[in-house]
């Protein structure tokens, strides 16, 4: 659909946005995005795990604006909402090895953070699209999972299934406000979501292969390696992300967004190493090696984005060669960035 254009939701062309987690990986290509489309951008972000250089960018851009703080702080968050016309919630405490090493802080930011925005997105009445998560179906490995497919958690204590329930707390207080009070909120569960500035930090496994392939370290496989996984490029997700938003239809609805190439990890270790003409080999290490006794996966995750594509007309436009392709080069550039160490004042 051409941008600029008319809405139908009374909202005006060039929507002035908060994007809350902006500095983050699939925030700030959204930032990127929506800046291009002439849309001014405000990010608020606490930098704890987004970084000031994916934003880099974005600072150039005259409509753009960055609060360093965070979703916790509600008058902030008041007074940033209602200067904008739209919200785009994705600050969260995210990543496997994150949750399971500060499930506290975590589970504070991912509830208390989320209901602060809505709070305020409901005081000033403005739509909020907010960022769930598939670890929603917990291990329900049926797969393809639709919007409606069942959550499989495993007890409260093992902190993967806080998140999990975290997030779910997040849909549900949605849900309420729109229902009770006409929120005009959308919730998107983005599956495993790969491209340029995903941090390798907090257990994105394809950062983390990518990386230990161009070192020609032993690509570190957690489990058997036979879990199914799908990988959707980032530029995929802003584009959705958009069609959305674009779409006052989407308000009150939940959209899986995600790849449905499947893949084993064992076998993605394998692809990673050709595609970045590795000698890399593979190591096998348990998951209470990697994330503590306890810890709780499931054999395999796939969307069915059958709404989002029925909604919208949605089709991803990378496969998971160009997703790996990215991700290698993503690497690389790193790599040359620490031999080459800081620039010269
Ligand atoms: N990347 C994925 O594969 C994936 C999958 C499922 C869900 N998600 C969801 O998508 C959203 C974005 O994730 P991402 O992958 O870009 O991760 P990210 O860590 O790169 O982005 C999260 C951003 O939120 C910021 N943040 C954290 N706590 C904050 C706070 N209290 N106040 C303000 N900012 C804060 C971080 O600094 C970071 O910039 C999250 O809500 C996450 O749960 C991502």
């Amino acid at each position: 659909m051409p941008h600029p254009q008319t809405r139908s939701d009374g909202v005006t062309d060039h929507s002035k946005f908060l994007v809350t987690g902006g500095a983050g990986f699939i925030g700030s290509h959204l930032v990127d995005a929506l800046l291009a489309r002439g849309e001014p951008v405000v990010v608020l972000d606490d930098l704890s795990t987004g970084r000031m250089e994916n934003l880099s960018r974005a600072r150039r851009h005259g409509r753009f604006r960055f609060v360093h703080g965070s979703v916790l702080d509600a008058p902030l968050v008041d007074e940033l909402v209602s200067g904008c016309d739209r919200i785009v919630h994705l600050a969260a405490a995210v990543g496997v090895k994150l949750i399971v090493e500060q499930p506290l802080k975590s589970f504070t930011v991912n509830t208390k953070g989320t209901e602060t925005v809505i709070e305020a997105a409901h005081r000033h009445s403005r739509p909020v699209l907010i960022a769930s998560t598939s670890e929603i179906y917990g291990k329900n490995s049926s797969g393809p999972l639709t919007e409606t497919s069942d959550r499989i958690l495993g007890s409260p204590s093992v902190s993967r299934w806080s998140y999990s329930t975290a997030k779910a707390v997040d849909e549900i207080l949605a849900e309420l406000y729109r229902r009770e009070y006409g929120l005009n909120s959308t919730i998107v569960r983005f599956f495993n979501t790969v491209g340029p500035r995903q941090s390798p930090a907090y257990g994105m496994v394809i950062p983390r292969f990518a990386r230990q392939a161009v070192r020609g370290e032993p690509l570190t496989v957690y489990g058997t390696g036979q879990q199914q996984r799908c990988f959707l490029h980032v530029n995929d997700v802003v584009a959705a992300l958009l069609s959305l938003i674009d779409r006052p239809e989407s308000q009150g609805e939940t959209f899986n967004i995600g790849s449905d190439e499947e893949i084993s990890i064992l076998d993605l270790a394998a692809r990673v190493i050709g595609s970045a003409k590795s000698t890399s080999t593979l190591q096998r290490v348990p998951y209470s090696a990697a994330y503590g006794p306890g810890f709780e996966d499931m054999e395999r995750r796939v969307p069915d984005t059958t709404k989002l594509r029925a909604f919208t007309g949605w089709r991803p436009q990378r496969n998971l060669d160009d997703v790996l392709a990215d991700a290698v080069a993503d690497a690389r550039r790193e790599e040359r960035m620490v031999v080459a160490g800081p620039c010269p004042a």
